[in-house]
């Protein structure tokens, strides 16, 4: 054990580190959307570096039963009540990679999508916070500390500590991690008494309440011992109203308790030099697995075979913070006059699917819009692109970027949130910097940016030296796990 931890270890008069328990919607590999489920999959093997047990308690959706049905164990079986109903909760054990998962069970909630949307979104993970905390006492483990992730889970402290007098689930110490603060779990004050049976006394501004109506995150940021988000830059961003969300007051509130702690990739997963998913496996300085990589994307995708080209890619959730609306803005222009492909392998807002699908048709051969969800897909999109856009409006953290970088994507990025913290410009008179940025959100700044990465395409040392700077940076979970442990430990 590092001898800082022993040491504070040791002022607490103890010698054990504490056991956490991650509470998430999601968790990769057994369910993803995006982010969270990476950072969920990969911190607790981290943490269990650091001597830390770390488990995770994650809804058992249709997608895990389905893949992982046989290799779980069943624990035990109980009923929670949500509004009138008494609904089943059954607790199932899986052990993946050294790491315990535990997973709740209910086909009502768990059986569709692993976000179902509207209120059915709200009382899908109502039900998952009251069945997380009636659970705790019956592991077959004792957690000290409850890191709570995003709004879904962010009810668990607030309930802890107002419905269960005398329990275990009281004293328990709690961290909220927001890993996106846009969404909040905002609801009708009808619906949350229901659901969670909250005395009228929190429903007020000092507890639960936000511009008139519960909002589950506030309730998170209040009730936690510690609050963090996924990067430096981001904790900054949120104290101001134009990130808040119209959360600053809250969080300047909690300012004294709130971190940011920029995440990390699993670099098993994520590794080109020995990935399973890939025609060719490469590494930096040996880097012709990667134009094979280029040339069987360029085959699958449709577009036309050329090494020479450079090929721009996205792999994102369609929404607004990714900045899309930036894209829509110049891609015409950058397709029409600039000797380039595009790939972009995404699902989300219809809107933007649409402009994609319809650029395609436009451009056929050169640009490829994939709409639709696939982790294998994405691996080869990382491996075989040239460079890889993020123009996020704002960007917590942003796992994308750090795949990127590490299959030799070049980034180019707004600089917002952990894009900021993550990527370095390049300087063209120190040769510094491993990817591109911009400052505004601004299209013309995103053309621009695009138009220096061509520039640097065009000379091939300027680009093997961008691309061996991107991939030797590390990004593993190790140092993350690292702050988050001395997290914990405060927290004791
Ligand atoms: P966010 O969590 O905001 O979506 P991140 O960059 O932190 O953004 O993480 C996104 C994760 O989801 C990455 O692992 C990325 O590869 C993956 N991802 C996003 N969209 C897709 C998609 N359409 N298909 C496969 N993987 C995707
Ligand atoms: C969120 C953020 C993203 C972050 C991820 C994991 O989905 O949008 O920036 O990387 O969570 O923390």
């Amino acid at each position: 054990m590092k001898k800082e931890f022993k040491e504070t270890l040791k002022s607490k008069g103890r010698t054990e580190m504490p056991a956490v328990l991650l509470a998430a919607a999601e968790c990769a590999p057994l369910s993803k959307t995006g982010g969270l489920a990476d950072v969920a999959g990969a911190l607790p093997k981290a943490l269990a570096a650091l001597g830390i047990d770390a488990r995770v308690i994650t809804p058992y959706h249709r997608v895990v039963k389905e893949k992982y049905a046989g290799q779980v164990e069943h624990m035990f079986y109980f009923y929670v009540q949500i509004g009138w109903r008494r609904e089943y909760v059954g607790i199932e054990k899986l052990v993946l990679d050294g790491v315990t998962i535990y997973l709740v069970d209910n086909e009502h909630y768990f059986g569709d999508k692993i976000y179902l949307g509207g209120e059915a979104e709200g009382e899908q993970y109502c039900f998952f916070t009251r069945a997380v905390l009636d659970a705790i006492p019956n592991l077959d483990f004792s957690p000290e500390i409850v890191h709570c992730n995003d709004w879904h889970t962010a009810m668990i402290p607030m309930l802890a500590r107002t419905q269960y007098p005398g329990g275990m689930q009281e004293q328990l110490k709690f961290l909220l991690t927001i890993h996106n603060i846009a969404f909040q779990g905002i609801y009708s004050y009808g619906f949350v008494k229901d659901r969670l049976g909250i005395d009228d006394k929190y429903f007020t501004y000092e507890y639960l309440n936000l511009n008139d109506n519960p909002n589950f995150l506030k309730a998170g940021i209040i009730f936690s011992d510690k609050v963090n988000t996924v990067s430096p830059s981001y904790a900054w961003e949120i104290m101001t109203p134009d990130y808040s969300e119209g959360l600053e007051e809250v969080l300047a509130y909690r300012a004294e308790d709130l971190s940011g702690i920029i995440n990390g990739i699993d670099k098993q997963v994520f590794n080109p030099a020995a990935d399973p998913l890939l025609p060719a496996t490469f590494s930096r300085g040996r880097l012709k697995g990667k134009a094979v990589c280029k040339a069987a994307l360029q085959e699958r995708m449709g577009l036309e075979q050329r090494p020479d080209v450079p090929l721009f890619a996205m792999v994102t959730r369609m929404t607004g913070q990714k900045g899309f609306d930036l894209v829509a803005a110049v891609l015409d222009s950058l397709m029409s006059n600039e000797d380039m492909q595009f790939m972009l392998l995404g699902t989300g807002d219809p809107r933007f699917e649409n402009f994609m699908r319809a650029a395609e048709y436009r451009y056929k051969g050169r640009l490829c819009a994939y709409i639709g969800y696939s982790e294998e897909l994405s691996h080869l999109v990382y491996a075989g692109s040239d460079f890889f856009l993020m123009p996020s409006r704002f960007e917590p953290c942003g796992l994308s970027q750090m795949i990127a970088m590490r299959y030799g994507s070049v980034p180019i990025v707004r600089e917002t949130g952990g894009l900021k913290d993550t990527v370095a410009p390049y300087n063209q008179y120190t040769g510094e910097g491993d990817g591109f940025s911009f400052a505004n959100y601004d299209a013309w700044e995103l053309r621009d940016a695009v138009r220096k990465a061509l520039d640097c395409y065009g000379q091939k040392e300027v680009m093997a030296g961008l691309i061996s700077h991107a991939m030797q940076k590390d990004f593993g979970f190790e140092l993350s796990a690292q702050e988050y442990a001395r997290l914990y430990l405060c927290m004791l």
